[in-house]
Formats: structure tokens, sequence, C-alpha cells
């Protein structure tokens, strides 16, 4: 596992900016090899600015949308309704505004009791996987929590051992709501990119761990196999590496 790229901004705004560029790159690279591009977003606030530049100019007219499929890391079960929603926000926030064919997005049916399973036979049917096969998402974009979570893989929680699984349903999950949906570690560290972005100082002690690769935290266990670990920081959260 070669160590991970460490890239660090002045602020969130920057962060954005980069993190757009990083999108686009994979989005490229990854139509050029394969001709699609597979991607899994991050929930939460971190990556809001990130999903705004994605619509925009001079980022929106270089994606090759008709290539593009999402997908999402991890999915809070609340009613699709509720703004809390991974899918609903990134909706609003850009898939609504840019030429993505709707069959190419493939939330997470979280409402659905057996939703990591459906989830799990969206994801096979889509990179045509055979048992035992791992997806190879071109790129999933991840956040950190301050206790080292990511998706909504949290430290100490059954989720994280999870060997075999695409996906699972987590129930405790210490940051509300306590019901999710979460792609496991091993598809994680299946990817061909992953991007960690990070800002403010309330993140700086988690970046350190996770940089690190303390074991202890789920975001230390993120390590490609066989793929590329970014960490996009603003100076705040790089302040203690
Ligand atoms: C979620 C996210 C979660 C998030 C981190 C960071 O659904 O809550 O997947 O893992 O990425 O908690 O959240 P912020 O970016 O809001 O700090």
């Amino acid at each position: 596992m070669n160590p991970p790229f460490i890239s660090v901004l002045d602020d969130l705004g920057s962060l954005t900016d980069e993190a757009a560029l990083h999108f686009v790159d994979a989005a490229r690279e990854a139509v050029t090899e394969h001709g699609v591009f597979r991607v899994a977003l991050a929930g939460g606030s971190t990556p809001a600015g990130l999903y705004r530049h994605l619509s925009l100019e001079p980022f929106v007219s270089v994606i090759p949308w008709s290539r593009v499929s999402v997908f999402w890391g991890d999915e809070r079960c609340v009613p699709e309704c509720d703004i809390s929603r991974n899918d609903l926000s990134a909706r609003e926030t850009f898939l609504s505004l840019v030429p993505i064919p709707p069959e190419n997005v493939h939330p997470i049916p979280a409402a659905f009791p057996d939703g990591a399973e459906r989830y799990e036979a969206d994801i096979r049917r889509v990179f045509g996987l055979t048992r035992g096969e791992w997806p190879r998402f071109d790129l999933v974009i991840l956040g950190i929590g301050q206790d080292g979570h990511t998706a909504s893989l949290f430290p100490g929680q059954e989720a994280l051992g999870e060997s075999e699984k695409l996906a699972v349903r987590v129930t405790s999950a210490p940051k509300p709501p306590p019901e999710r949906i979460t792609l496991t570690l091993p598809v994680l560290n299946a990817a061909a990119r992953v991007a960690f972005l990070a800002a403010g100082s309330d993140k700086a002690a988690a970046v350190k761990r996770a940089v690190a690769g303390d074991p202890l935290i789920p975001a230390g266990l993120v390590r490609p196999l066989d793929g590329k670990l970014h960490f996009l920081l603003d100076s705040e959260a790089a302040s203690l590496i």
C-alpha cells in the first residue's frame, strides 16, 4: 500500500476547488480507461460545496455525465423526503442540475428493511459482479467524524468486521440518526481512488490518526489495496500532521 497523498489547502473554499478538480480528473481517467466513471458520494456537510461546484462551470461541462454512475457510501434510514438524507442533499445540490441519466443515480433504498441487500444487488448488477467479487469504484469520496468514523462505519461496531457483504445496516450509530446503511470496509478498500475531505480544527485529531493508519478508528482502516488514497484537507484539519 502506497502512502496517502495529502493536499493541504488554506480554507474550505480552496479545499472545495481542489476536490472538484480531483473529481474531474478521476472521471476523465476512468472514462478513458474503461468507458464509465462510478463514484460513491459522501454524506455530511463537508462535501456540499464540492457538489455545488459540479453543477457549475468550469466543471459541469467537462464531466462526461452520460458515462457517470453515482452511488453513496452511506445513507441515513429516514424518510426519502427528509433533508438529512444524503441522496436528497446531493440531488438538490447538483444531481438535479446536471445531465446525468436518471438510471445512473443509485440511491441506497434505506426505507426498506432489506435495504442493504437491495443496494448490494444493485451494485452487483451495475458492476456485473459474480459471487466473491468486489466492486472497484473509480472514486469513493469520504468524510471523517471527530471519532474517526467514516461513511457509517463507527468505532467498535460490528459493521467494521464485515468481510463478505457489500453493504450492511447499522442500528446504533452514535451520530444521529442511529439507523443507517453503509458500504463495508472491503468495498472502500477495493476502490481505485479514495478521497477523504476534512475541514476544521475539530477534525484534526481524527485526521492525524487516519493519515497514520491507526487501526483503532474506521478511517484508519481505509487503505485501498490497489488504489490511491488522498486526504484533501484545509489547514485546520491538517494542523496536527
Ligand atoms: C454521514 C456521513 C458521515 C460524514 C462524517 C463527516 O452520513 O453522516 O457519511 O460519515 O461524512 O460524519 O460529516 P461532516 O462532513 O458533516 O463533518
